[in-house]
């Protein structure tokens, strides 16, 4: 499964490409605003240059042609960057035009396996299922994924699906064991990840084993 970094921050975003494990990042419109960037072009630059896997990039514009216009800018910022549109009857028609010119799209705000089901059909690069939001109204975020994943496989659809608004490392435990293909993880859930408090007891005990039969080091007299 791939891992996506969730955020528009550049530190965090540093931080987490030398762990070795972030295949790519989104960024939403709060996110940037989260940043205090009104204009995300110079951001998705510079991330574009510390991140090599695709970068989704939000349109701001809610109609046909401006989303069209707006994506065309995005994604001639780098090769990498995925253009990102919400799931409306507009964005599936803008989603369509620029599949059709290569660029690609991530379908967003997603919450229902119709609408990712109309994102493949539209052509979506990538599909965006918000499980957290979807648990927060008592709908089981997950189940929503489940579904998405057994209907593209049912028909063969390439859309990858990134599991997203992710609360917490069993979101991506799930997400894992049904099969999605990414999921987008924000820092601090990503720092959540390899914690665990066995490991950190059975650390601590190897070393002070290790100190009780250790040489000092020559010249050094044990004390
Ligand atoms: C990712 O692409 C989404 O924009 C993001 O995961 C949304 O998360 P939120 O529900 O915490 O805003």
């Amino acid at each position: 499964m791939k891992f996506f970094l969730d955020t528009a921050n550049l530190e965090e975003i540093k931080v987490a490409a030398a762990y070795g494990f972030m295949d790519g990042v989104t960024t939403n419109p709060s996110l940037m605003a989260r940043e205090g960037l009104g204009d995300q072009v110079k951001q998705i630059e510079a991330i574009c240059k510390v991140v090599t896997g695709p970068v989704s990039a939000e349109v701001l514009a809610t109609d046909i042609e401006g989303m069209i216009s707006e994506g065309r800018a995005l994604g001639k910022i780098a090769e990498n960057v995925v253009v990102k549109l919400p799931l409306t009857m507009q964005g599936l028609a803008a989603t369509k035009v620029l599949a059709e010119e290569r660029y690609k799209v991530n379908a967003t705000l997603v919450f229902s396996a119709l609408q990712a089901l109309l994102a493949a059909k539209a052509g979506a690069a990538f599909v965006s299922p918000f499980v957290g939001r979807l648990d927060e109204i008592g709908v089981d975020g997950m189940g929503v994924v489940e579904d998405i994943v057994t209907i593209y496989g049912n028909y063969g659809y390439e859309t990858e699906v990134i599991v997203a608004s992710v609360r917490h490392p069993q979101h991506v435990l799930q997400a894992a064991l049904i099969g999605a293909d990414i999921c987008t993880i924000p820092f601090k859930v990503v720092q959540q990840l390899s914690g665990h408090p066995l490991t950190d007891k059975g650390l601590a005990a190897f070393l002070a084993d290790h100190g009780k039969v250790a040489k000092p080091a020559s010249g050094r007299k044990k004390n």
